[in-house]
């Protein structure tokens, strides 16, 4: 009969509209329903409602402070805050969700939930999927423009991070429903080519003859080049023709250009294949042919002007104006990026724009969004859609606390820092005997997977906006807040349930999640969390805090582990399940991280 109930209500659930899976949103509803009744007078309240920190509840709200300012003086019922946040309490639609209800303090309204309810949720989850949870946004369509390296310029440890948090953050969002068009924004275009063309005109004469031109190490060829460029009149100013005769579309320029992207992309690939990582490539050179309109377009609404010799867009905030057209009547990264933003909007139709860059880069983004927001592309406050943000992210520091880079190398070979990722994982599961329980593929599968979720994880864990410092020590370290640690955690909740020789998939239906103990509840609670957290990484751009979220994850799973027996216990089936739910959210937010899981250690 249990059966027949739960059948009853997954129907009931899938004939209506989805449910909204994001807790606090929920609570907020009901808190909104009682505000409504509390103050009548005051419209449109909006219902603050926050996690609990201390032990007095799981959710508060905190209305009755900020209302009891706007209301005392007018006539009133109530005598202060506390009266209020009674009112608010006594207001509290009825509802399944909630156990309990306080007024704390100065009028703090705390709710406990149920534990029934709690239970019964993450069952409904593990019966109809995670998917489930996934947040609900209010867009349809988002750009996240990432990666974007430059063209015969090396990818640094800057273009990794950029490749790391806007794959996630484009991971995140498509959870969410969200169609999203992974832009890859190379610079394929800049005045460098001209050096590089006659450069490769010269030093490889029979560049036309094979499939792949023999420049071997791109980064070196381009080294060559400059210092020609710098030592030689003569081929500077062959160079600097070589950039007209390429943008005016000369055939031999043009097919020159292909070739030398061509060897830049594969070099790229290999980095986004190891990394798992999707892009799709419309570098700079795609938005030239529109940057004539939409210069027009804001010539035409009185936005730019003359400036010795060059024109620019003077605004309001900044010390200086954004140069759209360079004074020998080139245009440059900014009339690329406002040619870009427009097409964006215009043509793809995307609601959310979204550039992942170093923070060095925030000037010229607030600038640039400035100038669409003065031409009416996107409107005034940053709360309604269409929006652009700028996702800025720190420096990359070595051990030494400097800018990163190994022995003497300028910069970081890319490959290199991933291979040692992945060697070093290797060496540490064989020290633990794993290459002779496992077969050679499992062994490289788990070291890819540990080694390269390490470097991701270790740079997503920070608030991007600072400094991080690159260790391997640490990133690789089985113990902490790391990649290593998690996916160990994930791999012994696996092996719980394997061991238990139980069939997880049908206890799913017919087992009862029972929340008895205090450390069961706490587990229980902080899954249901899964989904206003998604929701807060992807609405505010900060993958950490779905790293924190994980983590805690792992320490209330270990806390619950320790002190409640699963195997062999009389509450056997109901641990079980909450061992499942774990490891499903895990997953998920691996998957969001971009991280592979691992299923056994
Ligand atoms: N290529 C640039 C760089 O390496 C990043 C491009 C970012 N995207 C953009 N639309 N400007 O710094």
């Amino acid at each position: 009969s249990r059966r027949l109930v739960l059948a009853t209500k997954i129907h009931s659930a899938s004939t209506m509209a989805a449910e909204e899976p994001n807790l606090k949103r929920k609570l907020a509803k009901l808190f909104e329903a009682s505000l409504k009744a509390t103050v009548p007078n005051v419209p449109d309240v909006e219902p603050l409602v926050a996690a609990c920190t201390a032990k007095f509840g799981d959710y508060q709200c905190n209305n009755a402070m900020g209302l009891w300012a706007q209301i005392k003086g007018k006539e009133t019922e109530f005598r202060g805050p506390p009266s209020i946040g009674q009112a608010i309490m006594r207001n509290l639609p009825q509802s399944e969700m909630l156990e309990s209800c306080s007024v704390a303090g100065p009028g703090f309204v705390n709710v406990k939930l149920s534990n029934s309810w709690i239970a019964k949720s993450v069952q409904k989850m593990l019966i109809e999927g995670i998917d489930t949870w996934a947040p609900q946004l209010p867009i349809k369509r988002a750009v996240v423009d990432f990666s974007s390296p430059n063209i015969a310029k090396e990818m640094h440890v800057g273009h990794l991070r950029s490749t790391i948090i806007g794959d996630t953050l484009a991971r995140m969002l498509e959870f969410s429903h969200v169609e999203v068009l992974r832009r890859n924004h190379v610079g394929d275009w800049g005045t460098q080519f001209g050096m590089l063309i006659e450069f490769l005109f010269e030093t490889v004469p029979n560049w036309e003859d094979g499939k792949e031109i023999a420049i071997g190490d791109l980064q070196a060829f381009y080294k060559a080049s400059r210092e020609r460029f710098k030592n030689d009149p003569d081929f500077k100013e062959r160079a600097q023709k070589a950039v007209v005769r390429l943008q005016g579309g000369e055939p031999n320029y043009h097919r020159a250009w292909v070739q030398i992207c061509e060897i830049s992309r594969k070099e790229f690939q290999r980095i986004y294949r190891r990394l798992g990582v999707h892009l799709e490539e419309k570098g700079e050179s795609f938005y030239n042919p529109y940057i004539p309109e939409v210069l027009k377009e804001l010539t035409g609404k009185n936005l730019i002007e003359d400036s010795e010799g060059a024109r620019v867009i003077f605004m309001e905030g900044f010390n200086i104006p954004l140069m759209v057209v360079k004074s020998d009547g080139g245009y440059n990264y900014a009339s690329t990026d406002l040619a870009a933003l427009w097409y964006r909007l215009n043509e793809e139709k995307a609601e959310w724009i979204i550039y992942v860059t170093d923070v060095g880069q925030q000037q010229h983004f607030h600038m640039v969004f400035k100038a669409a927001n003065r031409a009416g592309w996107l409107p005034d406050d940053d709360k309604s859609y269409p929006k652009a943000s700028h996702v800025g992210f720190g420096l990359v520091l070595g051990e030494d606390g400097k800018r990163f880079r190994t022995r003497d190398t300028e910069v970081v070979p890319l490959v290199d820092l991933l291979d040692e990722a992945k060697s070093r994982s290797k060496a540490a599961l064989i020290e633990r005997g794993k290459n002779v329980e496992w077969t050679e593929e499992e062994l490289v599968q788990t070291a890819e997977a540990v080694g390269y979720g390490a470097v991701k994880y270790a740079d997503l864990k920070n608030n991007r906006t600072t400094n991080y410092t690159f260790s391997f020590d640490q990133m690789l370290n089985d113990k902490g807040n790391t990649a290593v640690y998690l996916l160990y955690a994930h791999a012994r909740i696996c092996s719980i349930i394997r061991k238990s020789g139980k069939d997880i998939e049908g206890l799913k239906n017919t087992g009862e999640i029972v929340l008895a103990h205090a450390d069961e509840r706490a587990l229980g609670l902080h899954l249901l969390q899964f989904s206003e957290i998604v929701e807060e990484a992807c609405t505010n751009l900060l993958p950490n805090v779905l790293c924190e979220y994980l983590y805690h994850l792992s320490e209330c799973f270990t806390k619950f582990y320790s002190n409640c027996q699963v195997v062999g216990s009389a509450e056997e089936t109901s641990r079980l399940l909450l061992c499942e739910a774990t490891a499903i959210v895990m997953r998920k937010c691996f998957y969001l991280l971009g991280i592979v899981p691992v299923f056994k250690i």
